[in-house]
């Protein structure tokens, strides 16, 4: 069969899907292993070393089913929250709870609502399931926009999705913003929180909603949150929602969590309890933040507040070109909604970054 003709086999949704906006999937052939990772948001500063040892003592047993119950990865992270195990629902990485978020609510005509830029993994799955998607204009300081989103809900409004802190912009809202718009979001919208950068955060009002999610059982919020970032295993692929235990027992109906293998399960229980190594962790990431943003701000380029692993950035010339210059140069790093994105690494790697990006900008300027 050729493409077209299996074109017409698939379901309406996905043969009309418009193309994905997710920069990750349209990237194409890059030979990743002779790049510096400073593109994708990932945590170079490693996994808990007791991750790793929870991962090599189940690895052998990986001939059997993992416990589908998930019990001891559940207790931790309920634990971590002061919650219990029904308002836990996994999957692989929070891709796969995204998605089950359009498969539990989403129905054609039905409505999602969101700032931009943003993470757009919603998008593809609202439209995969032929919702439509209202885009409100972010603030000028690229944050979101929730007075406008609260004035635009209609009965269409299924869902709001809302990043914080946000991907790419690295901005955040501070909870009492946060907590007005949710208690004034009507009971029938679901309103999604993208925690997925919050523990890198280090603004005292840069906070996680699942306490106003505790607070206000009539409405139905859900965090969503990874172990990919601040927990340094993107590859392993482990992500969760917290809601209200009757909003996770539908999630859960979706399957996510049949797909999460055993040694992903015990890598995150052991990662979740391993406080010393978040802290490490924190205190690099904060410290190359600071650094990078201070030597692009002496640069001269436009640098947003982050509470982040990564600056988003203008360097006032093609971001695009920056990026394919400094991939030559062998370091990775995003170009989206006419910007650049650089994420935290090792020092010396932010130090070159900053001595290439020098070079870069003064190269393009003398050819503008
Ligand atoms: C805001 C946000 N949410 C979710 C994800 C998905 O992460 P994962 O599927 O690895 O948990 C990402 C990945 O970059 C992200 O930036």
């Amino acid at each position: 069969m050729n493409t077209t003709e299996v074109k017409s086999l698939l379901c309406k949704a996905l043969r009309e899907k418009p193309e994905t906006l997710r920069a990750s999937r349209k990237m194409g052939n890059i030979d990743f292993a002779k790049l510096r990772h400073m593109g994708l948001n990932e945590n170079v500063f490693g996994m808990s070393p007791k991750a790793l040892e929870a991962i090599s003592e189940a690895s052998p047993v990986s001939n059997l089913y993992a416990d589908w119950t998930q019990k001891d990865l559940k207790e931790a992270i309920a634990e971590n929250f002061g919650l219990t195990t029904e308002y836990v629902t996994t999957g692989c990485g929070s891709s796969a709870m995204i998605d089950a978020m359009g498969t539990a609510f989403l129905d054609p005509g039905d409505e999602l609502m969101l700032c931009m830029p943003t993470f757009p993994a919603i998008i593809d799955t609202a439209q995969m399931h032929g919702a439509t998607v209202k885009i409100i204009q972010m603030k000028d300081d690229l944050k979101f926009d929730l007075a406008k989103m609260l004035l635009e809900i209609t009965e269409k409004t299924k869902m709001v999705y809302i990043c914080n802190p946000n991907n790419p912009t690295g901005t955040y809202i501070g909870i009492d913003e946060l907590r007005r718009f949710a208690e004034s979001c009507p009971d029938d919208v679901i309103q999604v929180y993208d925690e997925a950068y919050i523990e890198f955060s280090d603004a005292p009002d840069c906070q996680s909603i699942v306490e106003c999610m505790k607070e206000l059982p009539e409405k139905p919020i859900i965090a969503l949150k990874t172990f990919s970032k601040f927990y340094g295993m993107a590859g392993v692929r482990v992500g969760y929602a917290l809601a209200q235990p009757e909003i996770s027992t539908w999630l859960a109906k979706c399957g996510t969590q049949f797909g999460v293998s055993k040694t992903s399960q015990a890598a995150a229980a052991a990662a979740i309890k391993d406080k010393e190594h978040g802290a490490y962790v924190h205190e690099q990431v904060v410290r190359g933040r600071d650094y990078l943003a201070k030597e692009m701000k002496a640069l001269g380029c436009d640098v947003y507040d982050s509470q982040t692993n990564f600056i988003f950035f203008n360097a006032h010339v093609d971001p695009v070109e920056v990026q394919y210059r400094m991939m030559e140069k062998g370091i990775f790093i995003s170009a989206q909604a006419g910007m650049n994105r650089v994420s935290v690494s090792y020092m010396e790697d932010c130090e070159r970054f900053i001595m290439y990006l020098a070079e870069i900008m003064h190269a393009l300027k003398a050819t503008a």
